[in-house]
């Protein structure tokens, strides 16, 4: 996944671009480059990080009004700065930057070779820039219509050409593009977060559109090159939500943000008097007759749609499956129009969980999404949205998304209850009201103690966790929050399976979070647990039950208020994600943007 940024004015470009792919960091990158028109195209690029960008071109006055830029992850080739972007056609007029992932880039290429044109990189944008190039007549937009009628894949464009050096065209399909109006400027972007600084009026564009973007005009055309009303929307987020207000890194910050996240999430939704108010997000058509649930994500999402599969089977009959998005979407699809599929993502643009969504909507399955992107392409293309209103989640690791998607999922298990079986079950909706509040007391009462413990992971390789049920769902997100940005190999194991192989690597200093939260359970946990002390192994307790005598079974016991034991996975997850962050803290990571992750898979 890769950034890309445009800029269109009267002032110099430059600022702008840089301003905007520092911005876009949080997509993860290897290497940068910007390039701006002042008489003919310059380019300034390099492999590496923004910081080494900006070496280049800071003693550089570049007075260019008009520029795009780039923050690749290399898709083709290595990350060099021959294979950074922008790149050039073989003329040097056309520059192009890109997103996303063209499948026949190589097919392309060959036909290119063929043609007599020759390439200096691997970068699937040069292909992009001699495919334009070759197109071309006399008008750059429709050179641009002409050759996205050949890609295939998931693709955003900004194309720039000395020829017509007052627009920027735009294209996309799949990957997201974000067109910003300014006053006597414009912009576009990758994410609408780059563009907050400027302006909040904003155009999405959609699949196969295109847009010609000049300073003070911005037409749009749709796949079949016909002019289209350009509708543009209001974004309320503030800039101030996407900084990191006096945090060391956005990961702590979002963590601490969880109280409101959910608040938010719950309110309007949940009533002071009980009352349930889903019915307009989700029409009791969407869940009338339907005979059967599959829940889809990746990654946390997908944690959260187990959470989602254990409430619902406690409230229905109908079978409620939970799948990994890349694995479904090319297994033998059980779905049918009496299949509610509940899709789950933060940023409603993780090309595997689309893939999948459209595989379930071509068997006729009806799609209920839960994102927190409200102009996603998963907002766009379900039949219901749901939105998670834990703002803009910019740490690689997600944290806020992941708690504010299991108030989500709450409530939505108890409107499907209602609806399917006529049953509200109160206590839980009281209990929910009591999270946001909860988390806050999980956070004021165990954040010094995970600092403290966490410096025993900062030299461990391995570490376990266990639990049991809902616990062991628990288990699963704070195993995958501590190896994704501390590096150190997690495992989450049901508690009674550990005899059964793994067992085996436990040993003295071996380090094992214990989840211990559920009543019913605690002692088949305890035991667990108390054979993992026996053979050395260091524990670390998350349980609720404060009458209840730990101390063989662990080595610091972190306690979460006592709640319906259906809603402790909200309060369980927060000293695990606050461990995660203060290990990798500890080990001098870095937290944000953990080695080789990204924050939006936009590609397979
Ligand atoms: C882990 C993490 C990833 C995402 C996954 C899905 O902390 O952030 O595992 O959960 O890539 O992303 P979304 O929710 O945007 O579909």
């Amino acid at each position: 996944m890769s950034g890309v940024i445009g800029y269109v004015g009267n002032k110099a470009a430059k600022p702008f671009l840089l301003q905007g792919l520092n911005k876009l960091e949080y997509r993860g990158y290897d290497s940068a480059g910007i390039c701006e028109f002042d008489d003919q195209l310059n380019v300034y690029k390099t492999k590496g990080r923004l910081s080494e960008l900006n070496k280049i071109v800071e003693d550089k006055d570049l007075k260019g009004t008009i520029g795009i830029g780039h923050t690749a992850w290399v898709t083709h080739g290595a990350p060099t700065t021959e294979n950074a972007e922008p790149q050039l056609s073989s003329d040097g007029s056309i520059a192009v930057v890109s997103d996303g992932i063209i499948e026949n880039a190589q097919q392309l290429k060959s036909q290119l070779l063929e043609a007599g044109y020759s390439f200096t990189s691997e970068s699937a944008a040069e292909v992009i820039a001699h495919l334009i190039e070759n197109n071309y007549q006399a008008d750059l937009l429709q050179a641009v219509q002409a050759t996205v009628k050949v890609l295939q894949g998931s693709y955003a464009i900004l194309v720039l050409s000395a020829k017509h050096p007052q627009e920027i065209i735009a294209a996309k399909s799949e990957s997201p593009l974000v067109i910003g109006i300014g006053s006597n400027e414009n912009y576009c972007a990758s994410d609408v977060q780059a563009l907050l600084d400027y302006t909040r009026e904003v155009y999405i564009l959609q699949d196969g559109e295109c847009a010609r973007i000049t300073k003070d005009h911005i037409e749009l055309f749709d796949q079949a090159g016909f002019i289209k009303d350009l509708q543009t929307e209001y974004i309320e987020w503030d800039q101030v939500q996407v900084e990191k207000d006096g945090y060391e890194h956005f990961m702590l910050k979002e963590i601490h943000e969880q109280p409101k996240g959910v608040r938010e999430t719950i309110a309007n939704r949940l009533d002071s008097s009980g009352q349930l108010n889903l019915a307009e997000e989700i029409p009791p058509e969407l869940v009338k007759g339907i005979n059967k649930i599959q829940f889809i994500a990746c990654g946390t999402a997908y944690h959260a749609c187990l959470y989602g599969k254990y409430l619902l089977e406690q409230f229905l009959d109908i079978p409620v499956e939970a799948e990994y998005a890349s694995e479904y979407r090319y297994n033998r699809v059980k779905a049918d129009q009496n299949t509610l599929l509940i899709v789950l993502s933060q940023s409603g643009e993780t090309a595997d969980t689309l893939g999948a969504m459209r595989v379930a909507q071509d068997k006729g399955a009806r799609v209920l999404a839960v994102t927190n992107v409200i102009s996603s392409t998963l907002a766009r293309e379900a039949d219901a949205v749901m939105l998670t209103h834990a703002g803009p989640e910019i740490a690689v690791a997600s944290t806020k998304a992941y708690t504010a998607q299991l108030a989500c999922l709450c409530l939505i298990a108890i409107y499907i209850s209602q609806q399917l079986n006529g049953v509200v079950d109160q206590e839980l909706l009281t209990g929910l009201r009591m999270i946001p509040e909860q988390i806050q007391k999980v956070l004021h009462d165990c954040e010094p103690i995970v600092q403290e413990y966490a410096n025993r992971y900062a030299t461990a390789t391995d570490a376990f966790f266990l639990g049991r049920g809902i616990d062991y769902l628990s288990a699963m997100e704070g195993q995958l929050k501590l190896k994704e940005t501390s590096y150190i190999h997690g495992e989450a194991l049901p508690g009674g399976e550990l005899k059964h192989g793994t067992m085996a690597l436990i040993a003295p200093g071996v380090q094992v979070v214990g989840l211990a939260t559920q009543k019913v359970l605690l002692d088949k946990i305890i035991s667990n647990l108390q054979e993992v002390k026996a053979r050395g192994g260091e524990i670390l307790i998350i349980a609720m039950d404060q009458d209840f005598d730990y101390s063989n079974a662990g080595n610091q016991t972190i306690f979460i208020p006592e709640v319906h034991p259906l809603l402790a996975p909200m309060l369980s997850v927060v000293p695990m994600q606050l461990l995660a962050y203060y290990t990798t803290k500890a080990k001098g990571l870095d937290v944000d943007k953990p080695r080789n992750l990204v924050k939006s898979v936009t590609v397979e």
